[in-house]
């Protein structure tokens, strides 16, 4: 088993048959199917020229991979971007009866990038007719030459009705240390609308991969979210997505206040971005990341393929005290992963594989769950003096690179009444009231975890045995 190349291959998170991946990308839904498209590059399991691979599923915990979406060509690598459905084929790219389905992405030309030029990133188009599963790139590319930034990319597109019921399609881009925001008619031509960051939020690295979104608040106000990855300079080193809360008008976002805030926080939870074009009855934020950090991403030892992404979770705004937060909760559909489940009283008790979800109340905002092996390999996972902690620093295989076994935690200044926690084959996903906090950590235990313990203040435990 552990000279498997399967070894640390999960059961229900995504991950490519073989080779490398990183970001999600085009996440859209469409006839049933929601589509994941991914930064991939199918000749090694570390980074390379990208392509787009493509999964769909119609549950978000099976996915079928199907043949790569877009390779790269003349202009550059694929790199991160969004896809719409244009209903009212704005872009001529379909027709009404047909709309197109597009991607919008950014070219990231490798020879370019050698010399002594800037303008190596731009953002370009491609579509589909067919749910997906052909795709031709538009022959006007690039749609936004770059303006003489290196870092100029991962466009997400989204259509925003404006107050006189009129319909732009927006796109958030990802500019060095700042976000752009330009709007368009049509997809092909885009104006510069607004510029928003660079004065705020967290700055230790590049920004990436952003994403704009709509919620309504706890009290029924309207207020846009505006998620951007950074690399590095996240809570626990190395990758991590902060976000900003506040109003989007007129093309321009203004914050409510300039506080910092992080998506999750632990160290594998990184440009992750939301579905488009579901239905409005669903009526949900759907989101899903990338498990790694590139402090190690190209490091860690699975064999056949690099990286799996997050359990996708359902994005809401909920408030502490007055202030504002996100929560992501695991999706809904996870649930249907339940085999049986069975409680236990307290003490010890033997996981019934590697796929496992835990739930669990909480006494006295206090806690400790500890996962082992029969090699004495741990996991601590708990809630002490008021900070959240996965502690992986006897966690398994960690001698690939420096950074990686150490203890992560993150302040929690309210009550934590209940707890989840995804297990999979090397990823533990915890989720305290139902996602007020969340914390990823990726773990590569030399042999599976088979036993945990668990402290008094936790209650009505139940451990559920997870298959598909
Ligand atoms: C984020 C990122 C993006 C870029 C892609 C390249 O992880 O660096 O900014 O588009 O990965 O693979």
């Amino acid at each position: 088993e552990s000279s498997s190349t399967e070894e640390f291959r999960p059961l229900y998170h995504f991950t490519p048959e073989t080779g490398w991946m990183n970001d999600p990308n085009g996440l859209i839904y469409l006839d049933g199917e929601y589509h994941l498209f991914y930064q991939h590059y199918p000749d090694a399991t570390v980074w390379g020229p990208m392509h787009w691979g493509h999964a769909v599923s119609t549950d978000l915990v099976n996915w079928e991979s199907l043949p790569i979406a877009l390779y790269p060509d003349s202009l550059g690598y694929i790199f991160s971007g969004s896809a719409v459905l244009d209903t009212e084929n704005s872009s001529g790219l379909g027709t009404t009866e047909n709309p197109p389905m597009v991607a919008i992405f950014t070219y990231h030309n490798a020879e370019e990038a050698n010399t002594s030029s800037d303008t190596f990133q731009y953002q370009a188009l491609a579509f589909s007719l067919d749910k997906g599963r052909t795709w031709e790139k538009y022959d006007g590319n690039p749609v936004l030459p770059n303006p003489g930034i290196r870092d100029f990319r991962d466009p997400k597109v989204s259509q925003i009705t404006n107050p006189d019921g009129s319909k732009s399609w927006i796109m958030t881009l990802a500019v060095l240390d700042h976000i752009n925001f330009y709007s368009s008619p049509d997809l092909k031509n885009w104006t510069l609308q607004s510029e928003f960051g660079e004065t705020i939020g967290a700055h230790g690295g590049v920004w990436e991969c952003p994403d704009l979104l709509p919620f309504k608040t706890p009290s029924g106000e309207d207020k846009w979210v505006l998620l951007v990855s950074i690399n590095p300079g996240g809570p626990q080193k190395g990758s991590a997505t902060q976000y900003f809360i506040g109003d989007f008008e007129n093309g321009q976002f203004t914050p409510d206040d300039t506080m910092l805030r992080w998506l999750d926080y632990g160290p594998d939870n990184y440009a992750g971005v939301t579905w488009s074009n579901l239905p409005s009855d669903q009526n949900r934020t759907l989101f899903i990341g990338w498990m790694s950090n590139w402090l190690y991403a190209n490091e860690v030892p699975t064999k056949a393929w690099r990286s799996a992404m997050t359990v996708p979770r359902e994005l809401s705004l909920f408030d502490v005290d007055g202030t504002l937060l996100l929560k992501s909760a695991p999706a809904k559909e996870l649930e249907k992963l339940r085999a049986d489940d069975y409680k236990i009283s307290g003490g010890n008790s033997t996981l019934p594989s590697e796929a496992v979800e835990i739930t669990a109340g909480v006494t006295d905002n206090t806690f400790t769950i500890t996962l082992s092996n029969e090699l004495e390999e741990t996991v601590v996972i708990s809630k002490e003096n008021g900070l959240v902690s996965i502690d992986r620093r006897n966690a398994g295989k960690a001698d690939f690179n420096a950074e990686f076994a150490a203890m992560h935690s993150a302040p929690m200044s309210w009550e934590a009444k209940e707890i989840r926690i995804f297990l999979d084959a090397s990823s533990i996903e915890l989720f305290v009231n139902d996602g007020e906090l969340a914390m990823t950590s990726v773990l590569f235990p030399t042999s599976p975890w088979k036993t945990l313990t668990i402290s008094e203040n936790l209650k009505s435990l139940k451990i559920y045995n997870l298959k598909k």
